[in-house]
C-alpha cells in the first residue's frame, strides 16, 4: 500500500527531502512556516499530519520542534511514527519522546549528515536513536532520501553523536580558514594548499569540499552560519552538563557569532573565512 509522510520544515534540506519522498512514490504532504508555493503545501502542519503514517521534522532548532509539534499534537495518533530530523538539544529530544509516548505514537531520534547536495540526491546519512523495530518500520522511509542509515541505540545517543560530529565540523573549518589565510599571507595559492590538505592525514570530505569555495569567495548556504551556531551552543551545553572544558568550540562559536552580528548568519558556516581581511 502507497505510504504518506507530512514533511514539516521545507528549508535547505526538508524542502529536497520532500521532493525525494515524492519521487520515490510516497503520498507527500508538507508545510512550511513562510508559506511556500508547492502543489503540495498544507496552510496548517495539522492538515499535513492529519492521516500520514510518518510526520518527518526538518526545523531549526529545539524551539520549532516545540513549537511545531504542540500544533500537531492533536492530530497525532498512535498508528504514526514521528522522525525527528532536526539537529536539537537533547533535552527536547527526550522532551519529544515522552510526548509521543503519552501519545502513542512512535518516535525516531533521527537526525543526519549531509548538505544541500547530498538531500538533492537522496543521499543523506541517518543517525538513528531510538527502537530498533520502529526504524525497521521506517526503513524505507528513511531510505528514500539517504544512502546509509546508522542505528547508535536509545533515543538521545543519535543527538549526542551528531553534536559532537558538526563540533568537529565547525572546529575543521575554523582551522581550514586559519590555515587558508597564512598560506595566502606567503603567497601560495589556494590550490596548492587544497593539493596538499588532500595528500595529509588532516585531509578531509569536509576540506575537499570547502577550501576551494572559501577561496573562491563562494559563501552560499549548504549548511548555514545561524544553524551551525545553534549546534556549537547544543556542544558546550553537552560538555558542560557533565563538567568537561571545550576551549576550542568556544572560540569557534564566538567567531560564529561574530559572523552572524555582521550580517553572515544566512551564509554558508565556511563564511568564517570571512574574518581575515583578504577573503
Ligand atoms: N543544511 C545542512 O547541511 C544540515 C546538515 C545536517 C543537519 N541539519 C539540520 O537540519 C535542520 C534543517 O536544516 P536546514 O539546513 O534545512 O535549515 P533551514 O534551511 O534553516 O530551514 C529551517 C526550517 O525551520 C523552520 N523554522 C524555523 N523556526 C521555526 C519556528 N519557530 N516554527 C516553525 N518553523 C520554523 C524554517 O521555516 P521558515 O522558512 O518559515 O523560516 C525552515 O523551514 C536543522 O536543525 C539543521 O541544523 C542541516
Amino acid at each position: 500500500m502507497q505510504q504518506s509522510i507530512a514533511v514539516l520544515g521545507l528549508g535547505i534540506i526538508g524542502s529536497r527531502s520532500a521532493d525525494q519522498l515524492k519521487q520515490s512514490g510516497f503520498t507527500v504532504h508538507t508545510w512550511n512556516r513562510t508559506p511556500q508555493h508547492r502543489p503540495d503545501s498544507c496552510a496548517e502542519a495539522q492538515d499535513a499530519v492529519k492521516g500520514s503514517d510518518f510526520v518527518a521534522l526538518y526545523l531549526k532548532d529545539g524551539i520549532a520542534v516545540r513549537e511545531v509539534f504542540e500544533s500537531i499534537r492533536p492530530s497525532l495518533t498512535a498508528d504514526q511514527t514521528l522522525l525527528n530530523h532536526s539537529t536539537i538539544d537533547l533535552e527536547t529530544t527526550h522532551w519529544l519522546a515522552e510526548q509521543c509516548q503519552t501519545i502513542g505514537c512512535s518516535f525516531l531520534d533521527c537526525p543526519f549528515t549531509g548538505s544541500k547536495m547530498a538531500a538533492a540526491q537522496g543521499a543523506l546519512v541517518y543517525y538513528v536513536g531510538g527502537d530498533p523495530d520502529v526504524l525497521e518500520n521506517s526503513r524505507q522511509t528513511l531510505e528514500a532520501t539517504s544512502k546509509e542509515i546508522k542505528f547508535l541505540g536509545p533515543v538521545g545517543s543519535a543527538t549526542v553523536v551528531k553534536i559532537a560530529t558538526n563540533l568537529i565540523s565547525a572546529s575543521t573549518v575554523q582551522a581550514l580558514s586559519e590555515a587558508l589565510a597564512i598560506t595566502n599571507a606567503y603567497g601560495i595559492s589556494p590550490d596548492t594548499l587544497t593539493d596538499a590538505v588532500a595528500s595529509n592525514a588532516c585531509g578531509s570530505v569536509l576540506a575537499a569540499m570547502k577550501l576551494p569555495s572559501m577561496a573562491a569567495g563562494d559563501f552560499a548556504p549548504h549548511f548555514s552560519m545561524e544553524n551551525m551556531l545553534k549546534d556549537s551552543k547544543f556542544a558546550i551545553q553537552l560538555a558542560e552538563n557533565k563538567g568537561i572544558n571545550t576551549p576550542g568550540i568556544k572560540t569557534t562559536s564566538q567567531a560564529m557569532e561574530n559572523a552572524c552580528k555582521k550580517g553572515n548568519a544566512q551564509l554558508d558556516f565556511s563564511a568564517l573565512f570571512k574574518a581575515y581581511p583578504e577573503a
